[in-house]
């Protein structure tokens, strides 16, 4: 996985054949636009979201415009550099290919409802609980960043792990969540349907994103177990620690008061429950015990295959290489 000498241009045969079949879960995930007509006439009725929701629902998409792109700039400046295994590659150009979609969501979104771009697309800036996540990330990324970056001692190497488990497992395992269940929450209300649609196509492709990054992350502590010390160990919980409670505060700051079934206490329960299940499959022993998921429905909206109907929005299905004709 990482310090290998193979050639990064030869695919086969295949090392990793888990990292080819989530490329190809990837592919088959595929999703385009979505109706927005439902949206933009509640979000323009004066009575048809609270005050609370309007706020929350602002915050909710200030953080995810932003936290795509860094997502994006992590993956295609820090990992495909380090990472040379040929398939590893494969998923990431199509994960790549995916953060640019997400991007385009929260820009159609924006465009779709009218709202103030510069205002949205700066929160990560100007909304505390936003900017204290983002800059707790981008310290493990702008290391790797640097051109004369390069893994291949026990230092460098733990640098790349701690940058794999920022992004993937805090940023993406851990993060998205508050985030989801709250506009997953609207949608189940019937109430901004297009976007929670969206969401959930995001959720799908996230829950890829994650996998892929423990079983990137597991293999290594496979073929370099001198790199998964105790010390580090300790460290890595540390950090699934810190970006929980960073998480909280964004809950704190998103929902002020209950809304939609929801709180920020429900949601702090949901985080330590998320928290604890990614320390499970990084081999670490659980930080909080919580073994009670406060939003079961969640998972059931997460498996699309029942949900086609879900909210009763039209599902556009991309057709890939139906109906081509050569002459
Ligand atoms: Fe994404
Ligand atoms: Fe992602």
């Amino acid at each position: 996985m990482i310090n290998a000498r193979a050639d990064v241009n030869q695919l086969l045969p295949l090392k990793y054949r888990w990292a080819w079949e989530r490329y190809l879960a990837g592919c088959n995930n595929h999703w385009t636009e979505v109706a927005m007509q439902a949206d933009i006439a509640l979000w323009r009725s004066p009575g048809g979201l609270s005050h609370d929701e309007r706020l929350m629902l602002k915050r909710n998409l200030g953080f995810f415009a932003t936290a795509e792109s860094l997502v994006a700039n992590n993956l295609v400046l820090a990992v495909y550099r380090q990472l040379t295994n040929p398939e590893c590659r494969q998923y990431l150009l199509r994960q790549a290919f995916e953060e640019a979609v997400h991007t385009h969501t929260f820009q159609y979104v924006c465009e779709s409802l009218a709202l103030n771009e510069g205002k949205l697309f700066n929160m990560y800036r100007e909304v505390p609980s936003i900017a204290d996540k983002d800059a707790w990330a981008l310290q493990f990324t702008q290391a790797l960043e640097d051109p004369d970056f390069h893994t291949g001692t026990v230092e460098s190497d733990q640098r790349f792990l701690r940058d794999l488990i920022a992004f993937y497992v805090v940023f993406e395992g851990m993060w998205f969540y508050t985030g989801f269940a709250q506009i997953l929450s609207l949608g189940r209300r019937n109430k901004m349907v297009g976007i929670a649609e969206q969401y959930q196509y995001i959720l799908r492709d996230e829950s890829i994103h994650l996998n892929f990054g423990i079983d990137v992350i597991n293999q290594i502590k496979i073929e370099n177990p001198h790199l998964w010390s105790e010390v580090f160990q300790r460290e890595v919980r540390d950090m699934l620690a810190q970006g929980c409670e960073l998480e909280i505060a964004y809950g704190r700051e998103t929902m002020p008061r209950p809304m939609l079934g929801l709180s920020a206490e429900s949601c702090e329960q949901y985080l330590r429950f998320v928290t604890d299940r990614r320390c499970v499959q990084l081999g670490l022993g659980a930080l909080f015990g919580a073994t009670e998921n406060p939003f079961p429905w969640r998972s059931e909206v997460v498996d699309l295959q029942k949900e086609k109907n879900f909210f009763e929005t039209r599902v556009t299905e991309y057709q890939t290489g139906v109906g081509l004709a050569w002459d």
